[in-house]
């Protein structure tokens, strides 16, 4: 994600994502209310982030979590005043926690710290974590499937930069890779989460990839970016090469595909499912503002693999498609949808 608080920042551009935020709060509010179920109640209650960037979509997210607990376990004996809440910020190492620390909100009653490093692998204590939270962030994947780059595999994935769905091998490779990466973090997790602690997980979606009906998501939007970027490599601003070499590491599910593994796991039980239709992308209400926010989460990915020097070029291309199809300019067109998905850890 683009750092800092600038134009092209993810504090910025990523008002799509904190939408989520807004249909997940009943949700999360009712399942605390009703299914966290821990034993002995610590003194000392710790949540975690998984994926937070710069913290500000996080920070509301941890507001409605801490008060929603607060509530829960209001008597006589526990208070908000002993019942203390640490917060754990994770991200990748690379990410922009100086951001995150200098916006953290002020009065805050939790004692805050970063956690930085992969969520597919352990980050936490055994047994230390009493609610996981992650919201937009599971798409992510620990890497391009391999046969994705492989010009000898059936699922090379020539001139495009995403997966689409005139490429089925493209499609089962990366829910491959997509399916393996969830079990890693659920596994880690199973081992840091409390009995009887909760995980809420927000995931963007697509509804049903192979319908056509839903043809407009936002990885269908992508690789309109990708065809810039083949747009530019034929008018000789670099090789094509570099585009079939080139491919986003994230996957967005279908509610079934991700019901199915979440059901897989054996230390969590699934509490709730809810398919959220985002508001957020009623923000994006301008070709400006839609490349902003598409700019924002993928400017460090394309600047690393071509260069920094074709970034403002790329994104004047990608606004002048967006302005010539007038699919992409309405936002109710865009049928990515968002899984809200509560997990329990079970008692052992
Ligand atoms: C689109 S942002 C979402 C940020 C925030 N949760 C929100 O709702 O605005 C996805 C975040 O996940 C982080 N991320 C991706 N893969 C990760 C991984 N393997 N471990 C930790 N964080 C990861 C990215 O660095 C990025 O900050």
């Amino acid at each position: 994600m683009n750092a800092g608080d600038g134009p092209h920042s993810y504090v910025q551009n990523s008002s799509y994502q904190r939408g989520v935020l807004d249909v997940a709060k009943p949700v999360i509010e009712e399942e605390i209310a009703t299914k966290l179920d821990i034993k002995n109640l610590p003194n000392r209650f710790c949540i975690a982030d998984f994926g937070c960037s710069t913290g500000h979509n996080s920070f509301p997210a941890i507001q409605i979590i801490t008060e929603a607990i607060n509530q829960k376990y209001k008597s006589p004996k526990i208070t908000s005043e002993n019942l203390e809440f640490s917060v754990f910020f994770n991200d990748v190492i690379t990410n922009d926690f100086d951001t995150l620390f200098r916006s953290l909100p002020p009065n805050i009653h939790y004692h805050a710290a970063a956690v930085p490093g992969d969520f597919h692998g352990r980050l936490l204590p055994e047994y230390s974590l009493h609610f996981a939270y992650s919201s937009w962030s599971l798409q992510w994947l620990t890497a391009v499937p391999e046969a994705v780059a492989d010009s000898g595999s059936p699922a090379w994935n020539k001139g495009k930069i995403l997966y689409s769905r005139d490429r089925k091998e493209v499609c089962d490779a990366y829910l491959d890779q997509f399916e393996k990466d969830i079990e890693l973090f659920l596994e880690s997790r199973a081992v840091e989460m409390v009995s009887g602690g909760l995980m809420a997980l927000s995931v963007p979606a697509v509804p049903d990839f192979w319908n056509p009906e839903s043809e407009y998501t936002i990885p269908s939007d992508v690789n309109l970016l990708g065809s810039c970027l083949l747009d530019m490599a034929r008018k000789g601003r670099f090789n094509e090469a570099k585009v079939d070499s080139f491919n986003l590491p994230y996957y967005f599910p279908t509610p079934e595909q991700l019901k199915t593994i979440l059901n897989k796991n054996q230390s969590f039980t699934i509490e709730r499912l809810e398919i959220l239709n985002n508001p957020g992308k009623h923000t994006l209400t301008t070709i400006n503002a839609r490349a902003a926010f598409f700019r924002a989460v993928h400017e460090r990915l394309i600047t690393d693999h071509f260069g920094s020097e074709i970034i403002d070029e790329l994104f004047e291309l990608y606004m002048n498609k967006l302005a010539a199809s007038p699919v992409f300019v309405h936002p109710d067109n865009d049928k990515s949808t968002v899984i809200l998905a509560v997990l329990k850890r079970k008692h052992n």
